[in-house]
């Protein structure tokens, strides 16, 4: 009998530092005319920053909301989106985009001809598509270990880089429930980010920002780096969508146009007019120099992308005419360099954001502890997939390739402030364990001969002789291989991987057949 060789899965979390993603030098623009989009001094500048926010998975699966089925529960189509934003953008060298969640575009990226690749690239280089964020999700920042945030960062930001040479340069954390300092130093500053924005700080921290002009402040989040991982971060004044009456989402109900053709019916120029100046300047009394930003977009938008730039083209144009407030298409990168340029002080911030209220005795706590197994399930395989690959390395990918790739989109999807936080539908969360489980799988089969690489004398990885098997179920003393093979024999070998930096003790406990 071949002498059975048994890895036991040894869960443990990495202590050792991580690869981060490769640090990139920012220089400061001198001033914000890239790109086109020109401020104007002595003037109010109101940046449109046209964005649609799309859950990696929440009231349907991630997948769903990609095709855009199951649209009675949601009406949503990333593809309509993404497709109809490029047209849109192609149309007009002035209009401007954020693409933000990776594991959309790179889904609809992938099924693109090359001509059409073409123009997209176009508008990457000229600045009209700027990836922003620029990770598989926008991650949760509270239930994540931080390797996993940095690993799906890395993953959205590799795409990029290596599609278009580009690297994000701003974090635009718009949704998830409150925010961590280790996201303004490590997931902010020490990636390369200049700017963080985000929505969601509590509702009396908030108010007492608003009055103070301090929502937009210098972030040091780690005591230990100090100001040489600081970040220029921009909290908005109410949510991530345009104020009232500014959104232009092609069904929606109340959406106003902007009526500006004399020879119908309904013109409604002045009032528009009125009405963006008075947002405008209500909005900047409680912001710091002359430049404010309207988020212009919500959950799912531009899915017909026209009726979005339509009414912007319009607004930029006859408020520019009317002349009380400058408004112009922008993206968080650009209004980052016109405040900088500003060269005024900012309010320091050290702490979080948490625990996040959104208004008296409704704070978002509970989802620290919610789907408590989906939670751990998250945990464990984050730890089995930082061996895995560490395993796949000490092989070498010319032997077995690299095995380990089939998780990297669950676990990437996984982190998402829908998924490991809890909060998505029970059929989207078993969607996330399905991906899962499909992709632990794989990586397990690839160990286990991986595991004969490491251990054969002569260097090959020959499966003949030795045979692996893992026991993920010895929380409930379940091991086929040690309770069959040592009723018989005395030929276990039991190979333990320690994925640590450093030695560590520890008992393990093997269920044997009496
Ligand atoms: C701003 O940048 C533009 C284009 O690079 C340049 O022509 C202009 O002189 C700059 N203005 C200032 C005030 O630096
Ligand atoms: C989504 O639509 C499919 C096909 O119509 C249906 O089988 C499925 O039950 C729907 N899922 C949910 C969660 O409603
Ligand atoms: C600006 O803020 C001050 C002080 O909070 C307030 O009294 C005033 O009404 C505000 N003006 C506008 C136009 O909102
Ligand atoms: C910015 O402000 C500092 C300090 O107030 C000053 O020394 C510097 O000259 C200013 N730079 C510009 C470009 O205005
Ligand atoms: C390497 O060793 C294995 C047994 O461990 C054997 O089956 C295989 O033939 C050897 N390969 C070579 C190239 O020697
Ligand atoms: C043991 O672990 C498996 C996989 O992690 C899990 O599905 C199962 O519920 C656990 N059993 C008990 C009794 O905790």
């Amino acid at each position: 009998m071949a002498p059975a060789l048994l890895l036991l899965r040894l869960l443990a979390l990495i202590a050792t530092a991580r690869e981060a993603c490769a640090a990139r030098a920012f220089a400061a623009a001198s001033n914000a005319t890239a790109h086109g989009a020109t401020v104007v001094a002595g003037k109010l500048n109101v940046h449109l920053v046209p964005h649609s926010h799309d859950d990696v998975g929440w009231l349907k699966t991630v997948d769903q909301y990609y095709v855009g089925s199951n649209n009675s529960i949601q009406g949503a189509c990333v593809m309509n989106t993404l497709d109809s934003v490029v047209d849109a953008l192609a149309r007009d060298p002035a209009r401007k985009f954020v693409v933000v969640e990776q594991a959309f575009f790179q889904r609809w990226w992938a099924e693109k001809i090359p001509n059409i690749q073409a123009v997209v690239r176009k508008l990457v280089d000229s600045g009209q598509l700027e990836f922003i964020n620029g990770g598989w999700c926008m991650h949760d920042e509270a239930a994540v270990h931080y390797i996993d945030m940095i690993d799906q960062t890395t993953l959205g930001h590799r795409m990029i880089k290596k599609q278009f040479n580009k690297t994000p340069r701003a974090g635009w954390q718009i949704d998830p429930f409150g925010h961590s300092a280790v996201q303004a130093y490590l997931l902010g500053a020490e990636l390369g980010f200049d700017s963080l924005h985000f929505a969601r700080i509590d509702y009396q921290d908030k108010e007492k920002r608003k009055a103070g002009k301090g929502l937009e402040v210098i972030w040091r989040g780690s005591r230990t780096f100090g100001s040489s991982s600081q970040i220029f971060t921009n909290v908005f004044p109410v949510d991530y969508s345009p104020p009232d009456g500014f959104g232009f989402e092609v069904l929606d109900e109340n959406i106003l146009p902007v009526q500006d053709d004399m020879l119908m019916f309904d013109y409604n120029v002045e009032e528009r007019v009125n009405d963006f100046v008075v947002a405008a300047i209500e909005q900047a009394n409680f912001t710091r120099t002359n430049h404010i930003m309207w988020t212009m977009g919500d959950d799912f938008s531009y899915q017909y992308a026209e009726s979005w730039f339509r009414n912007m083209d319009k607004l930029i144009y006859h408020v520019n005419k009317d002349g009380r407030v400058h408004a112009l298409y922008s993206t968080p990168s650009i209004y980052t360099d016109a405040k900088h340029f500003s060269n005024i002080s900012w309010p320091v911030k050290y702490d979080d954001d948490f625990p996040y209220a959104d208004s008296k005795n409704s704070y978002w706590t509970g989802y620290y502890t919610s789907r408590p197994t989906f939670k751990r399930y998250v945990r464990v395989l984050s730890g089995y997939y930082l061996a895995a690959r560490q395993i796949e390395f000490l092989v070498g990918r010319s032997f077995l390739g690299m095995f380990t790739t089939s998780l990297e989109d669950p676990m990437a999807i996984a982190q998402h402030h829908d998924a490991v936080s809890g909060t998505a539908k029970q059929h989207t969360t078993d969607d996330y364990s399905k991906r899962l489980a499909l992709g632990a799988s794989k990586v397990e089969k690839g160990v286990n001969v991986a595991l004969t690489c490491l251990l054969s004398s002569n260097g090959t990885c020959a499966p003949s002789v030795q045979k692996f098997s893992q026991c993920p179920l010895l929380n409930i003393s379940y091991c086929p291989s040690t309770e069959e093979t040592v009723s018989g024999a005395k030929n276990l070998v039991v190979v333990v991987y320690n994925p640590l930096g450093r030695e560590r003790s520890d008992f393990i406990q093997i269920p044997v057949s009496a």
